[in-house]
């Protein structure tokens, strides 16, 4: 890897979206080449699984199943998207990656963290980002972002009841501690101004 591969992270509504194209603005001003991407997603492939996991009547889907449909579009992502971009230097921003599952299928959906992260560990040949950013709003606050948001279509998990929510969040928390090194927070809750101007900072610093 010769770019340097970031991941966005956080709960719904939480600005991830709208941050990352104001970051691709002003690090391309300053001479990066800079991919965004997103999951699940970002290639024909994983579209087409993330259709499968997001679609409202799928009200069936097992937690495993869903679990591994999240690795599954993952891994077809990163080794057609991701890794070429960081072959070629990029700086690839990623709105979600492994943290999402440990902290909506470890946690929230109760499959376990260790058991989520190995799985993913298998799916992405352990390759995780050089830095992850955490935005960090609870989940109530965020949520009303979202329904105030009337372009942004409400999926399955935005569906899921307020204890979910809490849930992730809490999860996301955990995920924290655990990898000091690679994650870091940023105060979600701001204006999405200030929100922009603490993530470009912690970038920064490992640029
Ligand atoms: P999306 O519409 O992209 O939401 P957001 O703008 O919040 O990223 O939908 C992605 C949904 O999938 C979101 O609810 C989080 C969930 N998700 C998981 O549960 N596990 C995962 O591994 C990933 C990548 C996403």
């Amino acid at each position: 890897m010769t770019g340097k591969f970031i991941t966005l992270e956080g709960p719904e509504g939480s600005g991830k979206t709208t941050v990352s194209k104001e970051l691709v603005k002003i690090l391309n001003e300053s001479g990066y080449k800079v991919l965004l991407t997103r999951e699940p997603g970002g290639v024909d492939i994983a579209e087409q699984i993330r259709n499968v996991i997001l679609d409202k009547k799928n009200t069936k889907m097992d937690a495993r199943t869903e679990a591994l449909l999240y690795a599954a579009a993952r891994r077809q992502h990163l080794v057609e998207k991701v890794l070429p971009a960081l072959k070629e230097g990029y700086i690839v921003l990623c709105d979600r990656f492994v943290d999402s599952s440990l902290a909506y299928q470890g946690v929230a959906r109760n499959l376990g963290i260790d058991e989520v992260y190995n799985m993913n560990l298998f799916a992405t040949e352990n390759i995780l980002p050089n830095r992850t950013v955490f935005f960090d709003i609870k989940p109530e606050a965020g949520l009303q972002r979202v329904y105030a948001n009337k372009e942004r279509e409400v999926n399955r998990l935005d569906l899921e009841n307020i204890d979910f929510h809490e849930r992730v969040y809490e999860g996301y928390l955990t995920i924290c501690n655990r990898f000091p090194e690679r994650i870091v927070k940023v105060d979600a809750s701001q204006d999405i101004e200030d929100v922009l101007f603490q993530v470009l900072e912690k970038i920064r610093e490992i640029l």
